[in-house]
């Protein structure tokens, strides 16, 4: 079992990235090393760039978002945890794979449309050819199960087709190169929205920092974002059904269930007939109770620049060691002379 995921190092890590992704990663990687799986996790800067950026902030964040991702649990003694620009075979294949990939495929891409909106030709490149980028990522590693939330799973998808489509047209029959690799989605986090609109997903995007709880908020932030979280004026339903054509209060219910890891059928037992007044309090002290630890172990880390960059320097060593086979392949697959 190889597992391979990423995240882009653009702002902070937040509830959504942490229950829909990162815990999974925590639990896969703890699950791997019992039997002998492996685990490769990377910071997305590389993508990070198709949007306009600050350089100062992203190398900056790419530390920041390492510190935060071993303060969730992932281990660099157990998992391989390193930056994609110290690993330059992911540039190199999604060069090789662009001549596989085709231009109908990622104008598909929903979220090339959404961030591209009416501006299509004023975007990055690297915007729309960005999904090739994340093919690359996890086809290097000969990936079996990439962990992420439900927003990229059209981009699982397509590294599927490429990788098929690259087996079919430069490899013999018995010798498929790729893996296709199958996303792994949990199904009661795929999707966290927004506090403030139960209609868009948690993002860092978001303008709106009341949007999001970041896993760096301490407990008066976390207790002053969900006492102001989007809500509508109904006490909270008994039943699941009660729920329907409320996003706001789905939304919080679904968060307070897998904090507490019980079922949303529970959560509606205990608060059924009771208003957000006595809800959101709630669910502020669970969030502060489970997600203190972590920000205290990021307090500790996120000033150690040098620890920082010893665990990506490591990890990028071990990366390089397990690239190189895949992509030294992929270029004879393509009869490009290497010497
Ligand atoms: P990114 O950085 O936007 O998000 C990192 C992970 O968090 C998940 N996620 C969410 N899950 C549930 N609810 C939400 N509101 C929410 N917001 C984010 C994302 O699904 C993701 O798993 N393109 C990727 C990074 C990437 C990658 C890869 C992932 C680059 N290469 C290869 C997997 C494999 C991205 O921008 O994720």
């Amino acid at each position: 079992m190889r597992i391979v995921s990423g995240i882009q190092p653009t702002g902070n890590l937040h509830l959504g990235n942490y229950l829909g992704a990162i815990r999974n990663w925590v639990a896969m990687q703890n699950d791997a090393a019992a039997s002998g799986g492996e685990c490769f996790f990377f910071l997305a800067d590389l993508h990070a760039i198709s949007m306009p950026h600050d350089p100062a902030a992203l190398s900056a964040n790419t530390r920041e978002m390492t510190a935060a991702l071993v303060a969730c649990g992932v281990d660099p003694d157990k998992s391989t945890l390193f930056n994609q620009t110290q690993v330059p075979a992911h540039a190199e294949l999604q060069w090789l794979l662009n001549g596989t990939a085709r231009m109908g495929w990622l104008s598909r891409m929903t979220q090339f449309k959404d961030k591209a909106g009416k501006n299509r030709d004023s975007v990055s490149v690297a915007l729309y050819t960005y999904p090739v980028l994340q093919a690359a990522d996890v086809l290097l590693y000969q990936a079996t199960h990439v962990p992420v939330g439900e927003d990229q799973k059209q981009h699982l998808e397509l590294a599927r087709d490429i990788a098929q489509k690259f087996n079919n047209d430069f490899c013999p029959e018995d010798k498929p190169l790729f893996v296709q690799p199958a996303p792994i989605i949990p199904p009661e986090a795929a999707r966290i929205m927004s506090l403030r609109d139960g209609s868009n997903k948690m993002s860092k995007s978001d303008p709106s920092d009341m949007s999001r709880i970041n896993l760096t908020d301490d407990a008066d932030t976390i207790m002053s974002k969900v006492k102001k979280a989007k809500t509508d004026p109904e006490p909270l339903p008994s039943e699941i059904e009660g729920l329907e054509g409320r996003p706001e209060a789905r939304n919080l219910v679904g968060i307070y269930a897998v904090m507490a890891g019980v079922s949303q059928a529970q959560v509606l037992a205990d608060f059924g007939g009771k208003g957000f007044g006595a809800f959101k309090p709630a669910l502020g002290e669970l969030l502060v109770e489970k997600l203190s630890p972590i920000n205290a172990r990021f307090n500790d880390l996120r000033h150690d620049r040098d620890a920082l960059d010893a665990i990506l320097r490591k990890g990028a060593q071990k990366a390089r060691a397990a690239a190189a086979p895949t992509l030294a392949a992929a270029y004879d697959a393509l009869g490009l002379l290497r010497g």
